[in-house]
């Protein structure tokens, strides 16, 4: 079975290649570099023993992504990880995410209609949900109005996939995740944020590393046990796992609609403290850290409702949240080393 997986070079999308080597799928990786590295592969076929096929181009380019298709008509199934993710970026430069997110998107779904390509797994986000109502959030949730333009290409995603299918053969898989965290156990890939990272736990290991000073804590007055916000964090490995779980469904004519959604999360929330602990638990050091005030665009506490996933895809996050954040310790600290 060969899968095209677009951003493989990327934080999920390398260790979804991992996964899907591992359980034997052949895998070719179509990714720009705009946010990882060409070494990834290098490190996967270190992981795996197999070499994916890796083409660098950009999907947003109708023409070369026309022309991919073409020479690879055969695939039985896409996983759609690239896309531009960071929210702050997004506010600044609304367009680039738009056209990144969106043409890119547009010109994969022409190359399967045109090449009769039937299986695409999407990346989406639980930043759908925005401030849900009713905690656990479940898929059935209503979508609330993006906070970025980030969560609207989302959004707007999802939007274009649910029309496509129907008029088309075309089914579609969107998984939203929560908070993706950790790395894979080789500490050969894990999450690479290029400058100053956005997100808690790159943030914490690189402080904790020495690169950054300190970390700022966004807001301990917060409706929550210990006022801090709460999160899904969901090890990256699971998260992979859940993927090749999802693109077997489709290739095995296992899904019960030809557009389906899936919470990819533990169910469990933490909060920010929470994490702080975990890792200072596990990595045995004492992170610097100061309270602040709340980060503009964050919502208060959101975590999965992953009954849905973990019945009908078989799936459940198995990882813990001190496994989560000693492996992203572990990987931050081999490739330090190693740079
Ligand atoms: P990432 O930036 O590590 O990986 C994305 C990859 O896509 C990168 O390697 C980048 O170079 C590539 N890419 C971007 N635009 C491209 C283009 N036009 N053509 C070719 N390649 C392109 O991000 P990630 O964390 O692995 O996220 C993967 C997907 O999951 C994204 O769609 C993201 O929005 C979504 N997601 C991520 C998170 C998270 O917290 N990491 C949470 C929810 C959803
Ligand atoms: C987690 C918690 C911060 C950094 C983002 C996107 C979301 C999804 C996942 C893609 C929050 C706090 C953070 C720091 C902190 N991505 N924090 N100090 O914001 O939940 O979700 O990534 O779809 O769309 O919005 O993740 O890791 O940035 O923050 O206190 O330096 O950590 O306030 O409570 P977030 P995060």
């Amino acid at each position: 079975m060969k899968i095209l997986v677009t951003g493989g070079t990327g934080y999920i999308g390398s260790h979804t290649v991992v996964e899907l080597q591992q359980q034997g799928f052949e895998v070719i990786i179509v990714d720009n570099l705009s946010n990882s590295q060409a070494g990834v592969v290098d490190a996967i076929a270190q992981i795996t023993g197999i070499r994916p096929v890796f083409e660098k181009f950009d999907l947003v380019d109708r023409e070369m992504t026309a022309d991919f298709f073409r020479r690879h008509n055969d695939l039985n199934g896409i996983i759609h990880f690239a896309a531009y993710k960071a929210v702050g970026e997004s506010v600044d430069k609304p367009l680039m995410y738009y056209r990144n997110n969106l043409v890119s998107l547009m010109n994969i779904l022409e190359g399967m209609i045109a090449n009769n390509i039937p299986n695409l797994v999407f990346s989406s986000s639980c930043t759908v949900y925005g401030q849900p109502d009713e905690l656990p959030v479940a898929e059935t949730a209503p979508i609330k109005k993006a906070e970025s333009p980030y969560g609207n290409t989302k959004q707007i995603s999802e939007e274009v996939l649910q029309d496509t299918i129907k008029s088309s053969k075309i089914n579609v898989i969107a998984l939203r995740y929560f908070n993706p965290i950790g790395a894979h156990d080789s500490a050969l890939i894990g999450e690479l944020p290029l400058g100053v990272p956005n997100n808690l736990v790159p943030f914490i290991t690189q402080t904790a590393i020495g690169i950054r000073q300190q970390l700022s804590v966004f807001g301990e007055d917060y409706n929550t046990p210990d006022g801090t916000a709460i999160r899904d964090y969901i090890h990256v490995v699971d998260l992979a796992k859940a993927h090749v779980i999802a693109v077997s469904r489709m290739i095995n004519k296992k899904m019960k609609q030809p557009f389906e959604v899936f919470n990819l999360g533990t169910g469990n929330g933490n909060s920010v403290l929470e994490v702080i602990n975990s890792f200072e638990r596990v990595s045995a050091t004492k992170l610097n850290y100061k309270i602040v005030g709340r980060r503009a665009g964050d919502v208060e506490k959101v975590w999965a409702n992953a009954d849905f996933s973990n019945k009908e895809l078989g799936w459940k996050a198995e990882k813990s949240l001190d496994e989560m954040t000693a492996s992203a310790w572990k990987w931050e600290k081999a490739y330090r080393s190693r740079s």
